[in-house]
């Protein structure tokens, strides 16, 4: 048994996992770990390099010769909305990886199997020495399967969409709810239908609907349940 607390967060784009993370493992003093994030960053290699993102030995190469860094944001300068700060050799890429052409190219990436082995095992490096929040599409049964504490947080397509609107319009992207919903859609198809690993809801996961709750309040659900099992 590992000698960490751990606690696996997985569910669908724009359920609300990265803030609820972010403020749960603030929250408990544990560190956030963004999993996806590491996907966009190999994305964003991928395509800065003009490589093909269905091009799984040359992705995975570029990703093994690449230094990939991830911490909380550091005040003050990190301190500028971001949720994690993701630093790609040497540089800081927290919000280049966000362009929605990242978060496409992400999606792309994610289906290659050698690239997510080598992903996975550098989340449970990660998780095996220190108390963490993960989050991302295969937590709760491929990264840590026996993590203390697995959720499964989800929400309406009507929410999910109105949020990452909201989200768009807030970084001056012109984008239309109907369009948001559509690329939501498509992700959801390519997440929960691809052949490795696709995303599900195991057994013994404490399923949460975050369309008609407050952040604040799926943040304390989580907590108090953290603080019975350490009782
Ligand atoms: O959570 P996100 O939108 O930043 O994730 C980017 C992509 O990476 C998304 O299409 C799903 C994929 N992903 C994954 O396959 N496994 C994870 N553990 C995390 C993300």
């Amino acid at each position: 048994m590992h000698q960490s607390f751990q606690i696996a967060i997985d569910g669908p784009v724009a359920a609300g996992k990265g803030t609820i993370s972010r403020l749960l493992a603030q929250q408990l003093g544990f560190l956030y770990v963004d999993t996806g994030a590491m996907y966009r960053a190999t994305a964003l290699l991928a395509l800065r390099e003009g490589i093909n993102l269905d091009d799984e030995d040359r992705v995975v190469a570029l990703l093994e010769k690449s230094k990939l860094e991830m911490r909380n944001p550091l005040p003050p300068k990190e301190t500028d909305g971001r949720l994690t700060t993701v630093i790609l050799d040497g540089e800081d890429v927290s919000w280049a990886i966000r362009t929605q052409k990242c978060g496409d190219g992400s999606s792309k990436v994610a289906v290659l199997p050698k690239l997510r082995r080598v992903l996975v095992k550098k989340q449970q490096e990660i998780a095996a020495s220190q108390n963490v929040v993960m989050e991302g599409r295969d937590i709760t049964f491929r990264v840590l399967p026996d993590a203390n504490l697995k959720i499964f947080l989800t929400a309406s397509i009507e929410a999910r969409a109105e949020r990452r609107h909201t989200q768009y319009l807030s970084k001056g992207v012109n984008i239309s709810i109907e369009e948001v919903i559509q690329e939501i859609k498509e992700r959801d198809e390519r997440d929960m239908q691809r052949d490795t690993d696709p995303l599900h809801i195991v057994p013994d996961a404490w399923v949460i609907d975050t369309s008609n709750l407050e952040i604040e309040e799926v943040v304390k659900l989580i907590a108090e349940k953290v603080d019975s099992l350490h009782q």
